[in-house]
């Protein structure tokens, strides 16, 4: 059959688990994990006469529902854990392809500060190696729309920085930083205060 095609995200250090097929273990032939991380690619595959393989040997394992599904677990994911995670399952009457790609949720490192440029104050406000890319925001406008820099690092995360040169008008203490990112189910809110 087609392969069906699905993305995916999820908390670092969680504990995920991906399911290919609802047959249960009684009707499936094998099922085969074929993973491709950006580090290595392994296979992690069940076999009804129990002979299956674990190539990728790093905790990640095929377990079994109380009503009988098999489903791959991931414990404790990591950014080790991101890639495309292919699998086939064949059963009696059948088989199933799913291409999943898995991608991690990692909140950003959050700091915000202001700093005279010349004779002007400037604040900036910081999430530093998250993913995916945090979203910044300020209570105040300033005296121009707010610089932003985004820097995307090899191994995947996002470091995203917003500048905002103060209006002469604004009292310092007033103005907070608004960072929103997929990790938090709220907002966080940040201070920036004078640093030398
Ligand atoms: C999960 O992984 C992180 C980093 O790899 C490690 O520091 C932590 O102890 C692990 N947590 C559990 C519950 O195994």
């Amino acid at each position: 059959s087609a392969s069906v095609n699905r993305d995916v995200a999820f908390n670092l250090g969680t504990n995920i688990n991906l399911t290919c097929t609802n047959k249960t273990r009684a009707d499936i032939v094998f099922i085969i994990w074929e993973i491709h991380l950006k580090n290595k690619n392994c296979k992690i595959s069940f076999v009804n006469d129990n002979s299956g393989i674990d190539s990728c040997k790093d905790g990640k394992s095929i377990q079994k529902t109380s009503t009988g599904q098999l489903y791959l677990h991931v414990p404790n994911l990591s950014a080790d854990d991101v890639g495309l995670y292919k699998c086939e399952s064949v059963y009696n009457g059948g088989n199933e392809n799913y291409n999943i790609k898995v991608a991690v949720t990692v909140p950003p490192v959050l700091s915000a500060w202001l700093e005279w440029k010349g004779n002007k104050i400037v604040a900036l406000c910081r999430a530093e190696r998250g993913t995916p890319v945090a979203n910044i925001s300020w209570s105040y406008g300033g005296s121009s729309e707010p610089a932003v820099k985004t820097q995307l690092d090899p191994d995947g995360f996002v470091t995203v920085e917003s500048h905002l040169e103060l209006l002469e008008d604004v009292c310092p203490e007033e103005l907070t930083c608004i960072v929103q990112h997929r990790f938090w189910d709220q907002e966080k809110i940040l201070v920036p205060e004078l640093r030398e």
